[in-house]
């Protein structure tokens, strides 16, 4: 079918090259040349691949909600910072910045952080670009630089995250995170090391331990502190200790970097990732005479884990079966989440020709399945890959596996929903069901 949109600057085109009808996949389309925003507008160009379904999150704010296992795991950490870290004159050290806008410019979000160019983390097929220029940011972490900039130098940002990812019980498309930074004068630091102490040398090297700028003693006592306060932080949100770990990884923007690992299920589960932020980064912010750490937390994790909840979906369940559990005003209460009712799920497979004129990811696949099924859908999983050995065409089957949180479903409507879905492949992606 033919078809002229805003978008496409009034070109007659096949309705299934057209991104202004993609984006409009549910409802009717919109075809806008521009994605607004919180009022505002930004113009579209080719590496607009936010969808409506992933907008709609945008203010939810389930770090903001009163009663929310998000916003509990929020004011546990905050509540631990406001108690243990206490200015000279009272005063809580540690400022709060849990409103700040997502939609974040590739600046902050990456160069800002020094993460090169050619990162994978700053692919199309992971992240929800608005356009080249803007993107909903992928890590709170996105904030720290202009934070640090603005003369902050001990604070605490929580916000939503967005990143294209897989679906399964684990994981969902926008989370939430707590990231913080401490910046160190020398008197500061000396403070902590109980005597003096040379943060800095001009020829040093970097090595496993610590970067050129940094004294290897200062690099040292930064590390123990970053340690024990975010053992002190976790045992303190779940109310005691239990087995940890301490992996070395690796970051662009920290050196030395880790991550924090803790017994979950009979397994370790990554909690955090933290180090001493790079030399150069908080330089270019205007702070280079400190020395600093910085680290970064999932707070779904953390809730699934303290409150027993099963799946990242009933997070965002607006049911009272669900909500109702976290009535209470006090975020350090016990709760253990009782599971409303456990509904059955149906499972539909989708085989299709992968598109040859443009790039295709799964991740595409993906957030086509959440435009039309919505949260009815909880896991996707590639089951097979054939080429076929004449054509070279590559065909992907997809096995789709729905199930409602709240009430049965029927195979009438999941049928729907699949039938929606095999038109949108042919319109939208340029597949071909097999
Ligand atoms: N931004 C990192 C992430 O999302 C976490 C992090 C924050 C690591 C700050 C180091 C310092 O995984």
């Amino acid at each position: 079918m033919l078809f002229r949109c805003l978008n496409c600057r009034g070109k007659l085109q096949l309705l299934s090259q057209c991104r202004g009808y993609a984006e409009g996949i549910q409802g009717k389309p919109k075809l806008e040349p521009f994605v607004s925003i919180n009022n505002v507008d930004y113009a579209r160009d080719n590496y607009t691949n936010v969808t409506p379904k992933i907008l709609s999150y945008l203010g939810r704010n389930l770090h903001r909600e009163k009663y929310h296992p998000i916003s509990f795991v929020k004011r546990r950490i905050e509540n631990y910072f406001y108690k243990n870290f206490i200015g000279r004159r009272g005063n809580p050290m540690f400022s709060m910045h849990d409103n700040l806008n997502p939609v974040v410019s590739v600046e902050s979000n990456f160069d800002n952080l020094l993460i090169p160019a050619d990162h994978v983390s700053r692919q199309k097929g992971d992240c929800y670009y608005i356009n080249k220029n803007y993107l909903l940011r992928a890590h709170t972490t996105a904030h720290q630089f202009d934070l640090i900039k603005m003369g902050l130098d001990h604070f605490i940002v929580t916000g939503d995250v967005y990143r294209r990812d897989e679906i399964d019980s684990t994981h969902f498309p926008v989370f939430h995170q707590s990231d913080a930074v401490r910046l160190f004068t020398r008197e500061q630091l000396a403070a902590v090391a109980g005597h003096e102490i040379e943060p800095f040398e001009l020829n040093g090297i970097e090595n496993e331990e610590k970067q050129a700028q940094h004294t290897l003693e200062a690099s040292k006592l930064i590390e123990k502190e970053l340690k024990s306060t975010l053992l002190s932080l976790i045992f303190n949100i779940f109310g005691g200790e239990m087995p940890h770990r301490w992996v070395d990884v690796y970051f662009p923007f920290t050196h030395p970097s880790w991550e924090l690992e803790i017994e979950h299920n009979g397994t370790w589960m990554e909690v955090l990732g933290c180090g001493v932020m790079r030399q150069d980064i908080i330089k270019r912010a205007g702070a280079g005479d400190r020395i600093c750490w910085a680290f970064g937390m999932g707070l779904e994790r953390l809730a699934m884990h303290l409150y027993k909840i099963p799946d990242i979906r009933l997070f965002w369940s607006k049911d009272s079966g669900f909500l109702s559990q976290f009535n209470v005003d006090d975020p350090n209460v016990n709760i253990t989440y009782k599971p409303v009712s456990v509904y059955p799920q149906l499972t539909n497979d989708l085989s299709f020709w992968l598109p040859v004129d443009r790039e295709y990811c799964s991740n595409d696949f993906y957030d086509l399945v959440r435009d039309i099924g919505g949260n009815i859908v909880e896991q996707i999983n590639l089951v097979d890959e054939f080429r076929h050995p004449k054509t070279g065409k590559v065909s992907h089957c997809y096995r789709i596996v729905y199930r409602h949180m709240e009430k049965t479903l029927t195979q009438e409507e999941v049928n729907e929903v699949h039938f929606k879905l095999r038109q949108a492949v042919v319109d939208v992606l340029n597949g071909a069901v097999r």
